[in-house]
């Protein structure tokens, strides 16, 4: 089958979420651990997204593995001042990260994080030359009680509203449900895949046709064992790990899946 041309625009990407997991000296270790697996891997996006206080520890450690970026798990929206506790994005640049995770649903479930604040975290970290992974999901309520599409919809919009579209091409989008993250529960191929499109169609009419572009990453329990199914699919374009980004050897198991089915 021949690939589209949008397929080619869009590198894989896979990225670690480590959550709130690992010191500084095991980041270390487990990024030794992943560099030495990766480092024949070319054409694809790989990003390795550890805790704040590991970040100058994941730095050094990734000199050494050109292939692996740095990504944050979140920041603040302000540039600076007095916001105890937070982070910006310039604190992030100074040690190389390149990508945020925005929105991630622990964030929003847990830290109480709007649409709205999204919008303005994805537009501070653009200014800063930061990558946003935005992400979105449905609830297993909402999917239950067929909401999933409005759901979507009404948060691709809210979290991308006033996102500069000159900028788009930086913009990577996790579409996560909520049910399937850490439960051991994915969704199936077609049912992510569904979901993926939507987003795609949603990304095109809020941006016009670069919006069809953007790459659009699955989240929620993926594992070596099902990540070539949810890969193969037209429109999913990597994925975001949990807790298999935990185990190196998982973790390269899932980048193999994403790279394998793009080269052939
Ligand atoms: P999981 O987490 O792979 O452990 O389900 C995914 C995520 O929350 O990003």
């Amino acid at each position: 089958m021949k690939p589209k041309k949008s397929v080619i625009t869009r590198r894989p990407i896979v990225v670690g979420n480590w959550k709130m997991h690992r010191t500084a000296s095991d980041t270390r270790d487990l990024l030794q651990d992943i560099g030495t697996r990766v480092s024949r891997i070319a054409n694809m996006d790989l990003v390795a997204c550890p805790p704040f206080t590991s970040l100058p520890a994941a730095s050094d450690a990734l000199g050494r593995h050109g292939i692996l970026a740095l990504g944050a798990q979140n920041m603040h929206q302000n540039k600076e001042g007095a916001f105890t506790g937070e982070i910006s994005g310039s604190m992030l640049r100074e040690f190389g990260v390149r990508y945020v995770i925005l929105g991630h649903s622990e964030r929003r479930q847990l830290f109480n994080e709007t649409d709205a604040l999204v919008a303005a975290k994805a537009i501070t970290a653009v200014d800063y030359h930061l990558r946003p992974i935005v992400c979105v999901g449905e609830s297993l309520t909402q999917r239950q009680e067929k909401q999933t599409e409005a759901v979507i919809e009404s948060q691709v919009r809210a979290s991308l509203a006033g996102f500069p579209a000159d900028q788009i091409e930086e913009l990577v989008v996790a579409y996560e449900p909520i049910w399937a993250i850490g439960t051991g529960k994915v969704a199936t191929p077609h049912q992510a895949n569904t979901v993926h499109h939507q987003i795609r169609v949603l990304l095109t009419q809020q941006f016009g046709s670069k919006g069809a572009d953007v790459r659009v990453i699955y989240g929620g329990s993926v594992k070596p064992d099902n990540a070539t199914a949810l890969m193969s699919e037209p429109d999913i374009d990597g994925a975001l790990v949990g807790g298999a980004s935990l185990d190196a050897k998982a973790f390269f198991d899932i980048i193999e899946s994403a790279r394998t089915l793009r080269a052939s």
